[in-house]
């Protein structure tokens, strides 16, 4: 049956929504997103065979364990990414904070490199740190180099660990790399590519709710949470940000996306650059 999108979503069940996700993940469902959260209940209406959102919201809110909870958290987080996006915190990274890094653990006499990629989405920012290091620190080679890459939507850490692109999605990836980093097979007329083992093997993907506890305690080096905190309110973006400083070795650093700055959060990071912060 055909659904009329404008009419499937009450006043009081896009609260109920906008409530549960917000309590459930942090995320922020403000009048500005009623139109998406219309399209994407539309979605998961067709998709159960539902016609009745009030219904399927009953059944769905009061399972948050079920696996359409799940689907209904996956298909409201935006997951848009690439490869090299933003390419700026790249180049200040094999520019600027791995020569200063490598000497540092050099000095301090470990080889242990901890990047954390917090909302990692289907994978793109994990596996281009991963190259952006094997690049700077000699292929890896004596060096202990581990990126934990996280995200709340199941079904994008999947995908991510598969390490397989389309044509489209890899050409954000330098040609000089793409050849060194990834390879390419033929699959029903369509190119795709692969991530290396070299690239694969040094990324760990996992299931985690940032606004949740955090199953870990070792520090990292760095933290990349880029257009993540966009979608939560200052109280959570706060709580958040200080477990990351609390989460990060001294003169480790944490990187936001371009849009989200740390104005009118209360923090002890240094300002390096914009959307770059430093743990001194
Ligand atoms: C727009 S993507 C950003 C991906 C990547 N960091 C980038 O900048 O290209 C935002 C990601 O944050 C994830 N996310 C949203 N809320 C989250 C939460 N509470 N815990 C963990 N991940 C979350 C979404 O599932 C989505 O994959």
């Amino acid at each position: 049956m055909l659904l009329d999108t404008q009419d499937i979503l009450s006043e009081r069940d896009f609260r109920r929504i906008s409530d549960v996700v917000h309590r459930h993940c942090g995320i922020n469902l403000h009048e500005g997103k009623r139109e998406l959260v219309r399209a994407r209940i539309a979605k998961r209406l067709r998709h159960t065979g539902n016609n009745n959102a009030t219904d399927y919201l009953d059944s769905v809110l009061a399972d948050p364990k079920g696996q359409e909870f799940t689907q209904l958290i996956d298909c409201l987080s935006t997951n848009l990414t690439s490869f090299f996006r933003e390419n700026g915190h790249f180049q200040f990274l094999s520019d600027e904070f791995l020569p200063e890094l490598l000497a540092r653990k050099r000095r301090a006499g470990t080889n242990r490199i901890r990047a954390w990629s917090a909302g990692c989405s289907t994978g793109q920012e994990p596996y281009s740190l991963a190259i952006e290091l094997l690049a700077g620190a000699d292929e890896g080679r004596g060096w202990d180099i581990r990126i934990l890459a996280t995200d709340i939507s199941t079904h994008v850490v999947r995908t991510a660990e598969l390490g397989e692109y389309d044509k489209t999605r890899a050409e954000s990836v330098p040609p000089p790399l793409r050849q060194k980093y990834m390879h390419a097979t033929q699959s029903n007329g369509k190119t795709v590519y692969h991530m290396t083992p070299s690239v694969r093997n040094l990324v760990r993907f996992a299931y985690l709710n940032l606004i949740e506890p955090w199953p870990f305690d070792g520090r990292f080096d760095f933290i990349f949470c880029r257009n993540v905190m966009i979608y939560f309110d200052k109280p959570t973006q706060q709580t958040l940000v200080n477990r990351f400083w609390a989460s990060l070795e001294d003169k480790g650093l944490l990187f936001t996306g371009h849009s989200e700055s740390l104005t009118g959060v209360a923090h002890k990071f240094c300002y390096v650059q914009p959307t770059i912060y430093a743990k001194q």
